[in-house]
């Protein structure tokens, strides 16, 4: 029995109090998936490179200095240079104007030596409100790598995406190549986001599961999370859904990832006496998922956090920064 003999009277009853729940989900390794996905691209962009004299090259725009930012920013750049991509950071003050990172953008989409443009979200504030939508509309639709552009967009409801939102698009490879079914399954959504809630139902649509999105008006969301198949957690509350909320042996995939510093969160989340405790001790910080742990022990499969979405978005950047070079290259 894993964790020591818990009967009463056995002389071992302090084992109970630390006992951890015994983990049923399979544990879905975004970690791998994204290696193999990265391992297929590397002899594409070498083929490429060596048919146009260049490798495929990436231009991420960076404004202002939110922290969590620099560094999604940072594993962006080194990923591309592992995987012998040509990436440029355009680091932009704070203080820029808007028509100022539309100059850029404009400069890049006539640039024929730049495939692929990544405007890192959030912009600063003082940009106002529409800045985000401006700026990804400006972008050429067949260098935008995020596929947040409308014409992708609408490509993507349509159902015949070339360049597609990289979080949820590697959340369907992760679920492909774990060979869970998507079809015919009943599927939800929690989050309507433009990156994520939004096209990952259309893309779970698109292969044939019936789409729930909920929301943050959503009435009796744990009995709509309760029917789910496939249920699919984007929006950023640490330990948001809970086992009461999945049904057993659902596959549940946790896109929520919000770093932390809060001890009392991790206490409340994992326990005292947890792995995850004494590691966060060490480093001060940890990052946690929408999924409560608890849920382990009542999904079939899961995705762990860190080590199961996140990766995959970067592996996906990558893809479709040599599809935009090799679309741009056959055009
Ligand atoms: N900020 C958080 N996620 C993303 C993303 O996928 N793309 C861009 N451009 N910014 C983000």
């Amino acid at each position: 029995m894993p964790g020591g003999d818990v009967r009463a009277g056995g002389g071992l009853e302090r084992f109970r109090e630390v006992q951890l729940p015994s983990v049923t989900a399979t544990r879905l390794d975004g970690n791998l998936c994204a290696t193999a996905i990265r391992g297929e691209l590397t002899p594409r962009v070498a083929v490429f490179a060596s048919a146009h004299g260049r490798a495929p090259s990436l231009h991420i725009l960076l404004v202002g200095d939110d922290p969590g930012s620099q560094v999604y920013v940072r594993n962006k750049e080194r990923a591309c240079i592992e995987t012998g991509l040509h990436v440029t950071v355009h680091r932009m003050s704070a203080s820029s104007t808007r028509e100022q990172v539309l100059g850029l953008v404009h400069q890049l989409n006539a640039d024929a030596g730049c495939d692929g443009i990544l405007v890192q979200a959030p912009l600063p504030a003082a940009l106002g409100k529409a800045a985000t939508q401006d700026v990804f509309d400006a972008i050429d639709p067949g260098k935008d790598v995020d596929g947040f552009h409308p014409t992708n967009v609408g490509l993507l409801v349509q159902g015949r995406a070339v360049l597609a939102p990289c979080t949820p698009t590697g959340v369907i490879e992760l679920l492909e190549r774990s060979k869970i079914a998507i079809g015919g399954t009943r599927s939800v959504v929690i989050g309507r986001s433009e990156i994520v809630g939004k096209p990952m139902a259309l893309m779970l649509l698109q292969r044939d599961s019936t789409v729930t999105i909920c929301h943050s008006r959503t009435k009796n969301l744990p009995a709509v999370t309760r029917d789910a198949d496939l249920l699919v957690s984007a929006i950023g509350r640490p330990g948001f859904v809970t086992a009461d909320m999945v049904k057993p042996g659902a596959t549940v995939v946790d896109v929520g990832i919000s770093p932390t510093s809060d001890r009392q969160l991790v206490v409340s989340l994992f326990g005292e006496g947890s792995a995850r405790l004494a590691s966060f001790d060490k480093k001060g910080t940890t990052v946690v998922g929408d999924i409560h742990p608890g849920v382990w022990d009542v999904a079939g499969a899961m995705t762990p956090v860190p080590g199961g979405v996140g990766p995959l978005t970067i592996a996906l950047l990558l893809k479709n920064t040599l599809v935009a070079a090799e679309s741009r290259a056959g055009r």
